[in-house]
């Protein structure tokens, strides 16, 4: 039942309750009428200018908002008195809207990385800074001749914060001071007889370490260390002992000071493997988690419980030796040209995650986000003639996966030390077996 009081209600206010149910928004437009507009507006009070309503009656005369009661029909004030509607009520207040969707109390959506919540008839949401972000993405797409390279949503990276990015895509500590401080090594060469291009998997087919991924897991400083040295293995021994060395070697059994999955330094890296040496990727596969050392810290391979080699006397592990600084873009190259691939750390800016193509420069679209090192393989040099000049650039590995960039790869400006990746250039020389060694068939530095 409903009673002249609350009719009257619906008159003047358009409530959004009528005993105590929620009046839905087509419910109320059936309220609407039209009443006064079938019997006309009557002058004075006339108990005949009435018309039934859910149970009751309602008014059209000219009184109807003067009695004790206010009971005018819903449309007698936009039909009789010239008032237009008032506006449909806003929706309850406990109903949200993300894009097209109704939310309603307590309901949950995720947006990108965030998680968004209906309060209230508020959609709170997370504020995180999300890896993906489309500003970032349109910016760099609507010029990309002005920027250099192209970006893209990745599907893996949809969903995940930056700091996530930061943490478990990266994972190289901060090169500490003594080894910032290590002396470059210094060669004699004409650096004018360096190449203009070059690549070492077109000067080396079949030698050099594959695109990985790292997954969710901060270990660019195992994956750079062991395909380095894994390379390196395979280009002096020019193919007798190629390898793929494990990854998961160092993230599970180098543990000193070093932090697996969030991360490790990279000159512990390289003196863990001079010391005790990787066992291949087949012995002691890529987890990307922190996994314990499932293999004797030391001794032969064999020790380890893994296959020995069929085409090298190798019984020992894969070992070598000092790890040495490269101090320039010139040293860079020569050093690649003679041994291979190195390794190089660089500060990783929001917007590298979402590279797809062309010579990456950071921009300053988000250098107040997060940032953090990452370590990385240069593989080659080259040069791209644009409408600004001759671009040098570096061809680097990264280790996000073969769809990520340019099949896995990226270029990056060389001579500038963007993105500090001409600062902390390492490589280190491969013990090869004795017999390959002796076989003088190798290449000597
Ligand atoms: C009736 O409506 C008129 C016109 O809007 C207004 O001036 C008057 O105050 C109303 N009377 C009552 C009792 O609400
Ligand atoms: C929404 O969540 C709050 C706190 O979690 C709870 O007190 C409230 O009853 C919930 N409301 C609804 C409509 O589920
Ligand atoms: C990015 O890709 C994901 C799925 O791969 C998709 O759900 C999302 O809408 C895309 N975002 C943008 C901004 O294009
Ligand atoms: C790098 O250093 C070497 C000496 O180690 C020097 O001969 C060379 O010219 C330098 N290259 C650049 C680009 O500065």
């Amino acid at each position: 039942m409903i009673s002249k009081l609350l009719l009257g209600c619906v008159l003047t206010s358009m409530p959004i309750l009528i005993l105590g149910n929620s009046l839905r928004d087509d419910d109320f437009a059936d309220l609407r009428g039209p009443y006064c507009e079938n019997i006309g507006c009557c002058s004075s009070r006339r108990d005949s200018c009435s018309v039934p309503i859910i149970g009751t009656l309602c008014y059209c005369d000219e009184f109807c908002n003067s009695t004790r009661v206010n009971d005018c029909c819903p449309d007698y004030w936009s039909h009789c008195r010239g008032i237009p509607f008032p506006e449909p009520a806003p929706p309850p207040l406990t109903s949200c809207k993300y894009k097209d969707r109704a939310l309603r109390q307590n309901d949950t959506v995720q947006d990108n990385c965030n998680k968004c919540v209906c309060e209230r008839g508020d959609l709170m949401c997370e504020q995180n800074v999300c890896i993906i972000d489309s500003n970032i993405i349109e910016t760099i797409n609507r010029d990309p001749e002005n920027f250099g390279w192209t970006a893209t949503n990745y599907s893996q990276f949809w969903g995940h914060t930056l700091d996530e990015g930061v943490q478990y895509r990266l994972g190289t500590l901060p090169p500490q001071r003594f080894v910032m401080t290590m002396n470059p090594v210094q060669r004699i060469y004409d650096p004018n007889s360096l190449p203009r291009e070059f690549d070492s998997n077109l000067v080396w087919p079949g030698l050099i370490t594959g695109i990985q991924d790292q997954g969710w897991c901060g270990s660019s400083w195992a994956i750079s260390t062991a395909a380095v040295a894994s390379d390196r293995y395979g280009i002096v021994s020019k193919g007798k002992e190629a390898v793929q060395l494990s990854a998961q070697n160092l993230i599970s059994c180098d543990t000193q000071g070093q932090q697996s999955c969030s991360g490790g330094h990279l000159d512990r890296a390289w003196s863990f493997t001079k010391a005790y040496g990787l066992v291949d990727e087949d012995c002691f596969p890529y987890v990307a988690r922190n996994e314990r050392c499932t293999i004797k810290r030391r001794g032969t391979l064999e020790a380890a419980g893994c296959r020995p080699p069929v085409y090298s006397d190798r019984r020992g592990r894969y070992t070598v030796g000092p790890a040495y600084r490269l101090g320039n873009e010139t040293d860079i190259m020569y050093e690649i040209t003679k041994s291979g691939p190195v390794q190089a750390t660089i500060k990783v800016y929001h917007d590298l995650f979402v590279y797809t193509g062309g010579i990456y420069k950071h921009t300053d679209l988000a250098l107040n986000h997060k940032q953090g090192y990452h370590s990385v393989r240069i593989v080659g040099w080259g040069e791209e003639n644009t409408y600004r000049g001759t671009i040098k650039y570096w061809k680097v590995a990264n280790s996000w996966g073969t769809n990520w960039g340019e099949n896995g790869y990226f270029r990056i400006l060389r001579g500038e030390n963007e993105c500090e990746i001409e600062s902390f250039v390492i490589a280190s020389w491969p013990h090869i077996s004795r017999r390959i060694l002796l076989s003088n068939e190798v290449n000597i530095i």
